[in-house]
């Protein structure tokens, strides 16, 4: 039997209707059965600053520790400015201090990024791998997931379309092999 692996899933938008939080609500409620998908919340997250790193925020603590307890990392990210959301950049700097103690060494790590034009957050996307090698996260490579138009993507009752759907369910259980290849328990 395979082992459950918990994944932490960090949306890189805060809008209510954001297309990347529905993305990632319908790949958690498809992803093969190892996986085990949570949406952690960045929102509540203070700027970094690294004079706190001996005594960090509580918000920032919790979320280190809840980061620390995944067995792999996903993360479902708009482009903003052809980059990453600064609130998702800001997560990723809370979970990576102090130095030498990161959070988020060794996770696997998959990338999702969409966006409303077709270029499908591409910058997005491999700007977060910037980071995630620097980090030491072995980030999958293929299916790259370059979604876009994401007005395209789902019905008018906010449902994934079925060509979306097969890509999101084809993803995942590459992911899943992925997981089980790199998750260091
Ligand atoms: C501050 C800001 C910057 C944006 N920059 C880009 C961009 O560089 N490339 C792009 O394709 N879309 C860009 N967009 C449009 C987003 O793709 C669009 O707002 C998308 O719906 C955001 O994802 P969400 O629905 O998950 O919130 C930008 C939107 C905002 C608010």
């Amino acid at each position: 039997m395979s082992t459950t692996r918990d994944v932490a899933v960090f949306v890189g938008s805060l809008r209510k209707e954001s297309f990347n939080r529905k993305m990632a609500n319908a790949l958690a409620a498809m992803a093969p059965a190892p996986l085990k998908l949570e949406i952690v919340e960045i929102r509540q997250l203070p700027l970094y600053n690294q004079d706190d790193d001996a005594n960090p925020p509580a918000a920032s603590a919790a979320f280190k520790q809840r980061v620390q307890k995944a067995d792999a990392v996903l993360f479902v990210t708009p482009e903003y400015n052809r980059s990453m959301p600064g609130v998702l950049k800001n997560a990723i700097d809370v979970a990576s201090r102090p130095y030498g103690q990161s959070a988020w060494e060794g996770k696997p790590a998959g990338i999702i990024s969409g966006s409303v034009s077709a270029v499908g957050g591409f910058g997005a996307n491999h700007h977060l791998r910037q980071s995630l090698t620097y980090l030491n996260m072995p980030a999958m490579q293929q299916p790259e997931a370059y979604l876009g138009p994401l007005g395209d993507s789902v019905n008018a009752q906010g449902e994934l379309i079925d060509k979306t759907r097969q890509f999101i369910v084809k993803f995942a259980e590459a992911f899943a092999v992925w997981v089980a290849q790199h998750a260091k328990t």
